[in-house]
Formats: C-alpha cells, sequence, structure tokens
C-alpha cells in the first residue's frame, strides 16, 4: 500500500516558559511558520500530497525553530532544517517539496550523530 503522502513536514511547536535557558521554537515564531506553511500548501494545491504536522520538541532546540522533513525520497532519517522566516518555509516547499532538491542553506547545522 503506498504511502497517504508524498511528504511530511514536522515543525516543532514546543512552548518552554520563557525564562526556560533552553529556548523554544514557538518563541521563535514557529506557530506562524507552521501556519504559513499549510496555507502555502494548501494555495499550491498540495493538500493530500503534503502533510503539515505540528510536533514536540524534536531536541535540537538551540538550532530551531526546528523541522524535518521526511519522503519518500529523503534519507531514512529525513531532512533537518532551521527554519526563521516565512521565506525559508517558502523555500522549502518550493525547492524541496515540489522541485526535489534538498536546500542545503537552510539544513540544520550541529546535529548528534
Ligand atoms: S523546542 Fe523545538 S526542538 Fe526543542
Amino acid at each position: 500500500m503506498a504511502p497517504p503522502f508524498q511528504h511530511h513536514l514536522f515543525i516543532c511547536t514546543n512552548e518552554r516558559s520563557p525564562d526556560d535557558p533552553k529556548g523554544s521554537c514557538v518563541h521563535r515564531g514557529a506557530l506562524a511558520l507552521h501556519q504559513h506553511a499549510k496555507e502555502r500548501c494548501f494555495r499550491l494545491g498540495l493538500k493530500g500530497a503534503v502533510r503539515v504536522n505540528k510536533a514536540g520538541c524534536l531536541d535540537t532546540c538551540a538550532q530551531g525553530p526546528a523541522v524535518v522533513v521526511y519522503g519518500a525520497s529523503d534519507p531514512a532519517e529525513g531532512v533537518w532544517y532551521t527554519l526563521a522566516s516565512t521565506a525559508d518555509v517558502d523555500a522549502v516547499i518550493d525547492e524541496h517539496l515540489v522541485g526535489g532538491n534538498v536546500v542545503e542553506r537552510l539544513r540544520m547545522r550541529g546535529l548528534k550523530g
């Protein structure tokens, strides 16, 4: 059975107390980025092909807003991004999800492993 979506985009929307030294993606604008991603995918007719989900902490807090993309043509560990603006979200949707090319300039740095 084929997977229902070509890509899954998980956006961390974890929120910690503002005084927590780890910070959190919500305090870096993740909720607005999530909403923007959903709206852009809808406008581009990607509903059914791309699923945009909220995620809990992805344990890459210092590099947030943290996003990971999984798709049939992506590596098994997914492609991890730091998306700091709606322009970054647009780039991942246009270049990666639609165009099939990983957006190297936005890939998360300093991952474990
Ligand atoms: S709070 Fe977003 S990765 Fe931890």
